[in-house]
């Protein structure tokens, strides 16, 4: 990670897990295990079921954590049975949403197309996209992984400006390292984020794809998350079973705010 030019940032991810009722008493415990720094040295979201979300934000005044959706509807308003739109997500207190994540596009056939419409549609109500990408087992076997990630990022931004850039978040996620228990190895994440940030910096230029920040997720753990955070590309992680334990999640939190608050590593420009 590199401090100087960007946020750390620690987001869990609990897709469908969880009761309502439970979500208030895990923040109520994470709360007194968070950084003490006055600095905020690491941005801590979880991201949420939707009916999860205003009875967290209700239990929790705390200023160092914020709460993000999981999905978000493609459309502003209307005959759309079920879905949820930007502007609900805004008003329930929402400062994050997940996109593109490998589980909707397998199993609710997002497409490139929609991710980008989300991406758009989040940053008109002002919240900030956390867009994933990663490739298959087969395309990483087919060497095929650092094209097929530049071009999902490419579609997922296509359209936004700089200023638009700089409030997203992209998170690297290999679909064959989800929920698996196999991890990425800190080179292999590496690499690819590294390559994320020169399709960024391509297609704007170094200032803008220095401030992006960069998660990696795939089972990370913490007995992982130190070495795949010592990468100056790799600004944090977005982490699904692993967030479901307090004392798990507080051991990455940090870690990661205790790497942000010391030297940085260097910069991969
Ligand atoms: P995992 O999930 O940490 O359980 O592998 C990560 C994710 O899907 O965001």
């Amino acid at each position: 990670m590199n401090k100087k030019y960007r946020k750390a940032i620690i987001a869990g991810n609990w897709k469908m897990n969880k009761l309502p009722s439970e979500s208030r008493a895990f923040v109520e415990e994470l709360k007194p295990l968070l950084p003490r720094s006055k600095k905020k040295v690491c941005e801590v979201i979880l991201c949420m079921p939707y009916p999860f979300i205003p009875i967290a934000q209700r239990g929790s005044k705390e200023k160092r954590l914020a709460l993000g959706a999981q999905d978000v509807s493609a459309h502003d308003s209307g005959a759309f049975t079920g879905e949820v739109s930007a502007a609900m997500l805004k008003d329930i207190g929402c400062k994050y949403c997940i996109v593109g994540h490998s589980e909707r596009r397998q199993y609710h056939g997002e497409t490139d197309s929609e991710v980008n419409t989300k991406v758009h549609k989040l940053l008109e109500a002002g919240i900030s996209p956390i867009i994933c990408v990663g490739e298959s087992l087969e395309q990483r076997e087919k060497e095929l992984t650092l094209d097929f990630v530049a071009y999902q990022v490419k579609a997922a931004i296509a359209g936004l400006g700089p200023k638009e850039i700089k409030r997203c978040v992209i998170a690297y996620e290999p679909i064959w390292a989800i929920g698996t228990g196999k991890t990425a190895t800190a080179d292999q994440a590496a690499e690819v984020c590294n390559g994320i940030r020169a399709v960024i910096r391509s297609m704007y230029d170094a200032r803008v794809a220095r401030s992006v920040s960069i998660l990696y997720g795939g089972s990370m753990n913490p007995s992982n998350c130190a070495e795949l955070l010592s990468k100056p590309d790799i600004d944090g992680g977005l982490i699904g079973g692993a967030s479901l334990k307090v004392a798990d999640l507080a051991f990455m939190i940090n870690a990661t705010a205790d790497g942000a608050a010391g030297e940085d590593e260097g910069e991969a420009e």
